[in-house]
Parts: C-alpha cells; sequence; structure tokens
C-alpha cells in the first residue's frame, strides 16, 4: 500500500527539478499526478516515463486564464484534489541584482513567476480544494534566501520567496476551517537547472558547497521524504509551519 493511494496531488513546476522529482515519488507512493508547467514537451515526457497515474498539465503560472483551465483539466478529471505543490519559480541568475542596480525588468519578471504564480495557482487550487470538500494540503516553497545573507545580491529572486512564505501563513490561518492545511518547504542549494549557472562557476560553486555545515549540496531527490511526507496524512497536524530541509543553511 502506498503512502498516497488514492490521493489527487497537482504539482506546479514538474517539469524540472524538484518538482519533477517530487512528481515521480507521488506516483510512486500511490497518488495521481497533474504535471503542471509551462514546458510542454519536458511534462509530456515525464508523464509517459510515469504511466497512466501522471498527466500532463501545460500552463504558464503567470496567467491567470491558463491556470484556470488547468485546474477545471483537474475538475473533470478527478473531481478533488488533495495535494497542491507550488515550485514553479525563475531565478535570474547574472541579471538579478543587489537593490540598486535591479531593474524593474528583472523584478518584474522575477515576482511574475515566483509571487503572481504561486498567488494564481494557490488561489486555483484552493478553489478546487473548497469546492470538492475533502479539505487537503498545500505546500509553497521558500528558500534559505528569503530569510538569511544567503540572498545577498539576489534582490528579486530573495525577496519574491520571502512573499511566497509569508503568503503560506497567511494561507495557512484563512484554509484551516476549510480542512486544507497549509505548509512550506525551505530547500537548501539543490543542484538543478535552476542553479546550473551558479554551479557552473567554479568560486560560486566553492561557497555554495562551504555554505552547507552538512558537507554538500542537495540533490532533487533529497526533497522527496519531506514532500511526500507533507502530502500524506502523517502531517495531519502541522499547518503554517516551514520545514527546513537544507543542510543546515539556515543555522550558519
Ligand atoms: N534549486 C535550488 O537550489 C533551490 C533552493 C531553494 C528553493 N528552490 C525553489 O525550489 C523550487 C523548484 O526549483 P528547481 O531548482 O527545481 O527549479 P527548476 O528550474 O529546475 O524548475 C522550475 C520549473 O518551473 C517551471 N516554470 C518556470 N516558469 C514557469 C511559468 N511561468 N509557468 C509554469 N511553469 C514555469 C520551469 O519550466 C521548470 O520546469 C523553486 O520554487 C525554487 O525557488 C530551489
Amino acid at each position: 500500500m502506498g503512502r498516497l493511494d488514492g490521493k489527487v496531488i497537482v504539482v506546479s513546476g514538474a517539469g524540472s527539478g524538484l518538482g519533477e522529482g517530487a512528481a515521480g515519488a507521488f506516483v510512486h507512493e500511490g497518488a495521481k499526478v497533474g504535471l503542471l508547467d509551462r514546458n510542454e514537451e519536458a511534462i509530456r515526457a515525464l508523464a509517459e516515463r510515469l504511466g497512466p497515474a501522471a498527466f500532463p498539465l501545460p500552463c504558464d503560472v503567470t496567467s491567470e486564464s491558463s491556470v484556470e483551465s488547468a485546474f477545471s483539466i483537474v475538475r473533470e478529471r478527478h473531481g478533488r484534489l488533495d495535494g497542491l505543490f507550488c515550485y514553479a519559480a525563475v531565478q535570474l541568475v547574472g541579471e538579478d541584482q543587489p537593490v540598486q542596480d535591479c531593474s524593474l525588468d528583472v523584478w518584474e519578471r522575477t515576482y511574475a513567476v515566483n509571487a503572481r504564480g504561486v498567488f494564481l495557482v494557490c488561489k486555483h487550487g484552493a478553489k478546487l480544494m473548497i469546492a470538492a470538500g475533502n479539505g487537503g494540503s498545500i505546500v509553497n516553497c521558500g528558500s534559505p534566501t528569503g530569510l538569511t545573507m544567503s540572498g545577498a545580491g539576489y534582490s528579486a529572486y530573495g525577496s519574491s520567496k520571502a512573499a511566497v512564505m509569508g503568503l503560506t501563513r497567511i494561507m495557512a490561518a484563512d484554509l484551516a476551517q476549510y480542512g486544507i492545511r497549509v505548509n512550506g518547504i525551505i530547500p537548501g542549494s539543490i543542484i538543478t537547472p535552476l542553479t546550473k549557472k551558479l554551479y557552473d562557476d567554479p568560486e560560486i560553486s566553492a561557497k555554495l558547497h562551504a555554505l552547507h555545515p552538512i558537507g554538500r549540496v542537495g540533490l532533487p531527490e533529497d526533497m522527496n521524504g519531506v514532500a511526500v511526507f507533507l502530502a500524506s496524512d502523517e502531517s495531519k497536524f502541522a499547518t503554517g509551519a516551514h520545514f527546513t530541509v537544507d543542510g543546515g543553511v539556515c543555522v550558519r
């Protein structure tokens, strides 16, 4: 028996990195999983690899009509939503800067995905959960960059992640009455396409490794355990919390 048998879960940002890893772990534990991403090719290929329990939801999270149509597909297909994981984000490495040098364009492109996108996905996911009446678990993805000095130099990205962590707590307060739990995950630095440019630079890469007291940076699979726990009923008393799985970055 899987730990997520019978559950329907949507993962935004499922085309790559942490979202891709979590989607595979959810299918492995028995869930039906909607793979939401703007990279259609990636989610169609992933759906093929994961088999009939997974289905692609092509969607641009910055557009409300696109997000609404993605959730209407979930409603028509399953009539319920038990889990929602918001991983889609961008980090404009090489463009994001300390505030005095950060362009409005970089700020707005970052916030469009990382803040507006999370808001829209949570809004339409929560509406479906409320309408279905079975409660649910929503998980947003924060970052040490929104909490610690590891965000220095990334005004737009780090502050957008702080915004997400704030929204997570407010949603937890507002949605508890519907049996919907809302928590956040705070990963350490994980090697994914998002961070590739950072790891391509030997100096930055060495700094990132040194930032983790546990002695190494993370891989997407390091984040699957906490995701399955939060999607499952094992975490049924947890809401409004942030789960830090970061190799110790936040205790430095
Ligand atoms: N990788 C890290 O070191 C790290 C650290 C802390 C937090 N995080 C957070 O973890 C989450 C996942 O990061 P990742 O490293 O797996 O990133 P990634 O770049 O590997 O994956 C992000 C996915 O989001 C999708 N996406 C981007 N914009 C979109 C849009 N407008 N509409 C729909 N989909 C869109 C991309 O197509 C991609 O598939 C993000 O929220 C990120 O901020 C990552």
